[in-house]
């Protein structure tokens, strides 16, 4: 058995702060951010939760309301599996994926959370690809519980919480929002090629944890702020894609120039021009949303895949490639075909 998307949302929190606002908060110009990174606004989260985000585009994923792109709305009984991809979480437990469950009635649906940071929602659509291809095989057992034919794949991210908005170096790069996937079944052998690498270093990118807020464990850092290294990040990004692509190819037995459209995480609109200059792909097949959102974590390729599906850019048989890659630092890809 293979699967396919059969559902695609997003939503971005109502609030859009221009560079230009940020020159309130750091010492940074609309031009430096433009020419360096891309960005021009990111949506910030103020009244949206993280859980309402992942809400609102789970919603246009399954075509319970319109914004989204789904042929025919799903029956939310008919989801048995939520994934959520989260390094922002509004709670630690219940689980995000156990709360959008609750909001949406899919009442038979496991649930559950990860994070990978950038490449979590590549992760995310892994773990949900091999619980439907293992519940096809029956390896859980018989039975309505135990199948699992459709799921919802989240990437939901509030990382304005977590900025660092004394630091001009990183706080010009993140928004806030959400994507959303609904997995079903597709042709035999699809995804076609996936692809997880690791180059472990840590210290890129970090945001300090929880350790030390027991009495018993000193006083520990107060606060959780995101701190990175930019030229580190920026050179394993490159490297890593171009190794992901030519490595999805490979697998797939295609040429790099065969993908019709390359979905990366859109961290920086200078490591997006690198990454396809180092490839020689075409770059009208390189999808881009990072404009107008900024860095968004784990939300940025199911935001972006929303995007193509609604333009009607994503038609029957393309081959689609999905690059996340990110803090720990790790990559994750994928090659498919739609539909
Ligand atoms: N406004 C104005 N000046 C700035 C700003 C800012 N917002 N930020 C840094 N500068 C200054 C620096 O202080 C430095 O000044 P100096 O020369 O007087 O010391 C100068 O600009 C150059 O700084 P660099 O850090 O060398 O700038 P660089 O060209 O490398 O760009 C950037 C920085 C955009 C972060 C780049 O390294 C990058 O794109 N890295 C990739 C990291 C990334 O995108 N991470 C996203 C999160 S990780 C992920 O999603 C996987």
């Amino acid at each position: 058995m293979g699967c396919a998307i059969i559902g695609c949302g997003k939503s971005l929190p109502a609030l859009a702060v221009a560079n230009d606002d940020l020159t309130q908060l750091v010492d940074t110009s609309d031009e430096w951010i433009t020419t360096r990174t891309g960005i021009k606004p990111r949506r910030i989260a103020v009244g949206e939760t993280n859980v309402d985000m992942a809400e609102a585009a789970a919603r246009q994923a399954m075509g319970l309301v319109e914004g989204g792109y789904c042929e025919a709305p799903i029956d939310p009984e008919s989801i048995d599996l939520v994934v959520y991809s989260t390094c922002t979480p509004d709670v630690l437990v219940p689980s995000c994926a156990a709360l959008v469950r609750r909001r949406l009635g899919l009442v038979n649906a496991v649930a559950f959370d990860v994070n990978a940071a950038c490449s979590g929602f590549i992760y995310a659509m892994s773990v949900a690809e091999s619980m439907m291809a293992s519940s096809a095989l029956g390896v859980a057992g018989a039975g309505r519980r135990n199948k699992v034919r459709r799921a919802l794949v989240i990437g939901s991210e509030r990382l304005t919480r977590i900025t660092n908005w004394k630091d001009r170096t990183t706080c010009v790069l993140f928004g806030d929002g959400a994507g959303a996937a609904v997995l079903g079944a597709g042709k035999k052998g699809n995804p076609l090629a996936l692809s997880f690498s690791t180059s472990p270093d840590v210290a890129a990118l970090d945001v300090p944890g929880l350790a030390g807020t027991s009495p018993f464990a000193g006083t520990g850092r107060p606060a959780s702020r995101l701190s990175m290294d930019g030229r580190r990040v920026f050179r394993f990004a490159v490297a890593a894609i171009c190794d992901a692509v030519e490595g999805l190819a490979a697998k797939a037995g295609i040429a790099v120039a065969d993908i019709d459209h390359l979905v990366l995480h859109q961290a920086n609109e200078r490591i997006l021009a690198a990454a396809v200059k180092r490839l020689g792909i075409d770059d009208a097949r390189v999808a881009r949303t990072l404009r107008d959102t900024g860095n968004i974590s784990s939300a940025c390729i199911p935001l972006a895949l929303d995007r193509l599906a609604r333009a009607g850019e994503l038609e029957d048989g393309d081959l689609v490639a999905l690059v996340g890659f990110g803090a720990g630092l790790d990559i994750g890809a994928c090659l498919l075909r739609w539909k």
